[in-house]
């Protein structure tokens, strides 16, 4: 049958099955409502019905474009199998002309022209970045979070990209490991929140739209557990852990509809994630009944015959599919081996047709089949990138995002009257401030540095900048002229912190102090000027080590890496314009000795004595205080806020029962601003042991200055639920002991029962 022929065979029947609107649409409304309700399986079903064995496999390839890298990998030139019809997503391809190149290859040149998935990374932005998601965290603001993701998801699918690398949302405990940067901290509540805020803001309300774009939940699972805190390294836990702190999350983006995963490096309790049944067909398919797909990894599943858990690649894909993994990043291995895997009755074919159907429908749930090209519009590029309004939002963000960690004498806010000295490696960085997995976010100018922001309030006659030395480094050439800088100042800003390279994928340290001579910095220039306040301000990837830094400095405002608008969002903060309501997603230990440090511990048999912290035979140091030195929930303002007594709806509850808990929270000081209302609670006794404390709720509320509201919790019988020794997620009888606080360093003064 020559081409011509053939190819107008296959259009036909392609319409038969894809109800593609060619021709006249004949339905009335509400026929065509009832068509519309009709599910994507009819559909899918008879394209699969004319698919081979290897274009089935081709749905479970993924290569990547190589317009950036984002592996150890580089595939160069894979485009040759698009052609082939073999590959069914690429990542690492952006921009609407680059992708609608190699869609009309997809689509015009192979055999069935089903469309690519376009996949890359957009963590925190696409070209207006916002604050690294752990800085995000600190917001604690689920509808700024959403609306960032929504913003990064309309620049996304400008340049034709359908799916985005993210939420990640491991639970993250350990500051030696880069990816902490990447998360939403060591909370489960406070991550399970943050993660579905993520999902709904990338994926919208309707994922036909061209402005949504699939989430992709990961690393499943364990990730942020690396033994320590070494990036891609072993993790092992036990099923307390497992069900009650890494899971939990990912089942959070799943009841927000998140449409694919992602498997994690690391190998869970001896097998690696990439080739585990367990969490991905017993638990993510079968528990949860995820219908979405799970992709690898970056080349995840051949580093399963690097883990010793394949013996060649060919085995390592055979282990993937039978695990419930449905997509290869980047190994080719599903490429190379499934066929024959298959044909020699070592693979059932139906493992390759549920992964297929699974890939096929998100592409019609996006819409591709319907119009392939609709993501890759020159025209909504050029409107769509750097919207004023995303700028500003992305100034809100960082302003919302920073964390007041202390602020001795009200050193800050500044004031307009007041010469600053500007001193530091960071004060007129462009290029670190937008942080780690910037997608393609501007290093070379666009950015607003620190300087740039603090220009807006002050005029250059007010600001001594001296650099004082480099991020990294021994050299301290620079600290005289620093010197003079805060000797002739009213108040020196010091702007300090970590490369955007020294944190995120492959950036574990176990130094987490200051890199270089920062440190150094600041002490040359306190000896110099004893009595003069210094402001640290900071920029990096994870908890440090600031335990010199708190005796050393008057006042620490936490930016993380603040994004494309940061200079003017923190300088908005250290002039009063927003008064800082940032809390900590994760603890700042004293010492990296102390790792791994959360708030939410067990309290073991011999806990420390607070009244008495070295007493021995208790669980505590010779050498450093069990406390940290800034804990989770932790954030300073301007104003301060009054907790009244919590009064609760009951002291005992039972099982049908949800408990109303409140306080009335009033703003005592000078500043109007918001507050985030805490909700904690301790279950003293369980068939497992529980934290010390649990996060089970919050509320950011804003306060006029002088202002009183009362805040009100319902504790339900949900919240006090968890995966207990029975393997079951029930809620067991006892006692609660139960708070409303403004950080998690407190200790409890209420009870109530469950009877
Ligand atoms: C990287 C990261 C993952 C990312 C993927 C694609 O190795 O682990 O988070 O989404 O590769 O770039």
């Amino acid at each position: 049958m020559n081409r011509i022929i053939k190819s107008t065979v296959v259009a036909l029947l392609l319409l038969i099955s894809y109800g593609c609107n060619t021709t006249k649409d004949t339905t009335n409304k509400n026929e065509q409502a009832i068509i519309m309700a009709t599910p994507f399986d009819a559909k899918i079903d008879s394209l699969m019905d004319l698919m081979t064995l290897k274009e089935k496999i081709g749905q479970t390839v993924m290569y990547s474009g190589d317009l950036t890298v984002t592996g150890p990998v580089v595939s160069n030139n894979n485009q040759k199998y698009v052609k082939e019809g073999v590959v069914g997503a690429m990542l690492n391809v952006f921009s609407a002309k680059a992708t609608k190149d190699l869609q009309k290859i997809a689509v015009e040149e192979t055999r069935l022209g089903i469309p690519l998935l376009f996949g890359y990374d957009v963590i925190h932005g696409y070209k207006t970045i916002f604050p690294i998601n752990l800085g995000l965290a600190a917001s604690w603001d689920l509808e700024d979070i959403k609306k960032g993701s929504r913003i990064a998801a309309e620049e996304a699918s400008a340049v034709g990209i359908h799916w985005t690398f993210a939420p990640m949302v491991d639970i993250s405990r350990d500051p030696r490991w880069g990816r902490i940067s990447e998360s939403a901290g060591e909370d489960v509540y406070l991550a399970s929140q943050i993660g579905k805020a993520y999902v709904e803001g990338f994926q919208g309300e309707d994922l036909s739209k061209h402005n949504t774009i699939l989430a992709c939940a990961k690393h499943f699972v364990g990730y942020g557990a690396a033994q320590a805190g070494r990036d891609y390294h072993t993790v092992n836990m036990g099923e307390d852990e497992l069900r009650n702190v890494y899971l939990p999350p990912f089942k959070a983006t799943v009841e927000a509809g998140v449409e694919t995963f992602m498997t994690a490096f690391n190998e869970l309790n001896g097998i690696p994630a990439t080739g585990n049944k367990y969490i991905f067909r017993d638990i993510l398919k079968d528990e949860w009944n995820f219908k979405g797909f799970v992709v690898t990894d970056y080349f995840a599943t051949n580093e399963m015959v690097v883990h010793g858990y394949a013996k060649d690649r060919k085995e390592a894909a055979k282990l993937a599919i039978e695990a419930g993994v449905d997509q290869d990043m980047m190994s080719n291995a599903n490429h190379l081996y499934l066929e024959e895997l298959v044909n020699e009755g070592e693979v059932d074919v139906k493992l390759i047709d549920d992964a297929c159907r699974r890939v096929l429908l998100t592409k019609y749930k996006l819409g591709l089949f319907e119009d392939p090209y609709k993501y890759s519009d020159e025209q909504r590029e050029k409107e769509v990138i750097y919207k004023p309004e995303f700028l500003e939002a992305a100034r809100q963000s960082a302003a919302m995002s920073s964390v007041l960690l202390k602020n001795n004498v009200s050193s800050l806010p500044l004031n307009k009257t007041q010469t600053i000295a500007l001193i530091g490696p960071l004060a007129k960085d462009k290029k670190n401030i937008i942080g780690n997995w910037a997608a393609e976010g501007d290093r070379n100018g666009k950015a607003i540095s620190i300087h740039q922001g603090i220009q807006e309030y002050l005029s250059d006659s007010k600001i001594i900048y001296a650099k004082g030395c480099d991020i990294e480094g021994a050299d301290d050439i620079g600290f005289g002229a620093a010197i003079d800088a805060a000797k002739k100042a009213d108040k020196i800003v010091m702007v300090l912190g970590e490369s955007y390279e020294m944190s995120g994928e492959a950036a574990s340290r176990t130094n987490i102090k200051l890199p270089g001579r920062q440190t150094d910095l600041i002490k040359a220039i306190r000896k110099e000027v004893p009595n003069k306040k210094i402001i640290l301000v900071l920029m990096n990837g994870r908890p440090l080590d600031l335990s010199e830094e708190d005796i050393l400095v008057d006042t620490i405002l936490e930016t993380w890496f603040p994004g494309t608008s940061g200079g003017y969002g923190v300088a908005d903060v250290l002039f009063g314009a927003y008064n800082p309501s940032g809390k900590l997603p994760v603890t700042f230990p004293r010492n990296v000795g102390q790792i791994p440090l959360y708030y939410n511990m067990k309290r073991a048999g011999r806990p420390m004595n607070p009244d008495n912290p070295k007493e021995r035979y208790t669980s505590n140091y010779l050498d450093s205080p069990n406390s940290p030195l800034y804990a989770f929930g932790h954030g300073l303002s301007y104003t301060d806020y009054k907790y009244s007594d919590i009064k609760l709806s009951a002291n005992t509850i039972g099982f049908s029962d949800t408990l109303t808990a409140s306080v009335t929270v009033t703003n005592t000081g000078e500043y109007d601003g918001h507050e985030v209302v805490q909700l904690y609670i301790h279950d003293k006794v369980g068939s497992l042991t529980r934290p010390v404390k649990e996060l089970k709720g919050f509320q950011k509320i804003f306060l006029k200055k002088g202002e009183s509201k009362t805040v009100k919790f319902d504790v339900t019988i949900e919240d006090l639920k968890y995966y207990n020794a029975s393997s079951n997620f029930d809620v067991e009888p006892g006692e609660f002991e139960i708070a409303i606080k403004g950080s998690s360093d407190f200790n409890f003064e209420n009870t109530f029962r469950l009877e």
